[in-house]
């Protein structure tokens, strides 16, 4: 896969968005260097291994680092060297004690890039930031330039979800690119991005305020639709209704549309939660709090769910989980991942320990990240395993793997066949017709 026009860049910061940027950038014929101040990282990647689950991007780094168009590096001096073009990729965790984003590592790439560069250049950031973040970077930028040295910031959210993140920054839905007023980095833009452009992406040029709020509207967005249907779930449970016949009848509105309609334990990740919190504290910094004290209801519709999972299965064991035997199929946030950070299926894990229960948990790809999260829950090397003389098994993670488990051959391996269906995936009439008692999220089945 070739783009019109090669050119060389820098991808400042090589965790999830990072790698995966730089990466694929190589994959659409530029030349790339990596970088990160993380040594381990860096020669992880450097011998070609993708320090976490992503399908699709080990081949595309192997291949990249192979043809030389992708290179690693610890060093800003290099960076400096070798691009007029850079792209800031580092995180903006939640800071600890608020629901502010920590800007601490966004300005760190600042103080110890610019300072380095000659003649000109362009820093697009990808990080997810609070909307004014880009303008005063500029300042920050303008502050440490070497005279006669021109530091332009633009803004080019990253709209990439894990397990689809290759697919997902090679042929984006949209590229969006802020700039600030008689700026022409969004014909730079238009060049890193020719392939997708020429393949009919939709190409938006806006301010930098503009463009910093269009990924954290969407993923509020995207939040907010969640937490509806599973707000409904929750009137559903108390009626008798059936949320994902509702989800189905509702989704077929072309208005409204079926995907993120999926009701159950809710959304987790590295994104979603943090980043709503973070528009709510920006909206409180702005004097525009009210705007946004909705997305605090959709933080508790979603930490709710979590609740009501574990309510279900202290129900089911007959009120009390002590020294019963749970099992939680499930660690990562959602499947084709191996990220741990805020995942339902763990904080469920977690508090049915909590309770006494003894857990014992399985997921595909997420044992390593889930153990050193949560070092005291059992953990089992395959799913038959986990199954083993459970009392109840609680599917916490869509993984394709629990999707197609046998619920005949899974009831020979159980104590009792009971099952809580946490993300409204299975077959609840073969599961029952197989003997299993079947309870789902939003759902009187
Ligand atoms: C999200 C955005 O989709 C992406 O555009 C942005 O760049 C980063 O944040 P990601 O965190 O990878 O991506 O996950 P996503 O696929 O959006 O799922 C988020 C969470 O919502 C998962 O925990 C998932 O299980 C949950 N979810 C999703 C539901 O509970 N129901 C649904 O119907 C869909």
């Amino acid at each position: 896969m070739k783009g019109s026009a090669h050119m060389r860049m820098t991808v400042i910061g090589t965790g999830y968005l990072g790698a995966t940027h730089a990466a694929c950038m190589a994959e659409l014929g530029h030349e790339v260097i990596g970088v990160d101040v993380d040594e381990a990282k860096i020669a992880s990647l450097r011998d070609g291994e993708v320090p976490f689950f992503e399908p699709g991007l080990p081949e595309v780094l192997e291949c990249n680092l192979d043809n030389g168009r992708l290179s690693f590096s610890t060093s800003y001096g290099d960076a400096a060297a070798f691009a007029h073009v850079h792209f800031l990729a580092v995180g903006t965790p939640q800071k600890r004690g608020s629901f502010a984003a920590d800007l601490s590592y966004v300005r760190q790439v600042i103080t110890s890039l610019v300072p380095l560069l000659e003649g000109e250049h362009i820093i697009f950031g990808k990080s997810t930031v609070p909307v004014g973040t880009a303008a005063e970077l500029q300042e920050l930028a303008d502050s440490l330039s070497h005279p006669g040295t021109s530091v332009e910031i633009a803004w080019n959210p990253e709209f990439l979800r894990e397990g689809y993140a290759v697919k997902d920054t090679i042929t984006p839905d949209r590229i969006v690119v802020g700039i600030r007023e008689g700026s022409t980095a969004d014909e730079v833009a238009r060049e890193v991005y020719a392939t997708a452009i020429e393949g009919g992406t939709p190409f938006l040029v806006t301010d930098l305020a503009t463009s910093e709020l269009v990924k954290v509207s969407a993923n509020a967005f995207l939040a907010t639709k969640i937490s509806f249907i599973n707000a409904v779930a929750e009137i559903c449970e108390a009626t008798g209704a059936d949320v994902v016949q509702l989800a189905d009848a509702i989704g077929h509105d072309d208005r409204i549309g079926r995907k993120f309609l999926g009701a159950g334990l809710g959304f987790g990740g590295g994104c979603l939660p943090k980043d709503i919190r973070a528009f709510m504290a920006r909206a409180g910094e702005l004097g525009t709090d009210q705007a946004l004290t909705f997305l605090r209801e959709v933080d508790s519709i979603n930490m709710r769910r979590r609740d009501r999972m574990v309510q279900l299965a202290r129900e089911v064991c007959g009120g009390s989980l002590l020294g019963k035997r749970v099992t939680v199929l499930g660690a990562a946030f959602k499947p084709n991942s191996d990220d741990v950070r805020d995942s339902p299926a763990l904080s469920v894990a977690g508090s049915l320990s909590l309770q006494g229960a003894a857990v014992s948990v399985y997921d595909p790809q997420a044992m390593d990240n889930a153990r050193k999260v949560f070092p005291t829950l059992g953990y089992v090397d395959s799913v038959q395993e986990a199954l083993e003389d459970a009392d109840v098994v609680v599917l916490a993670t869509e993984w394709q793997e629990f999707r197609d488990l046998d619920p005949v051959a899974s009831a020979a391996l159980v104590a009792q066949p009971v099952i809580l269906d946490g993300r409204n995936v299975l077959d609840v009439q073969a599961w029952k017709d197989a003997g299993w008692t079947i309870h789902a999220l939003g759902r009187n089945v």
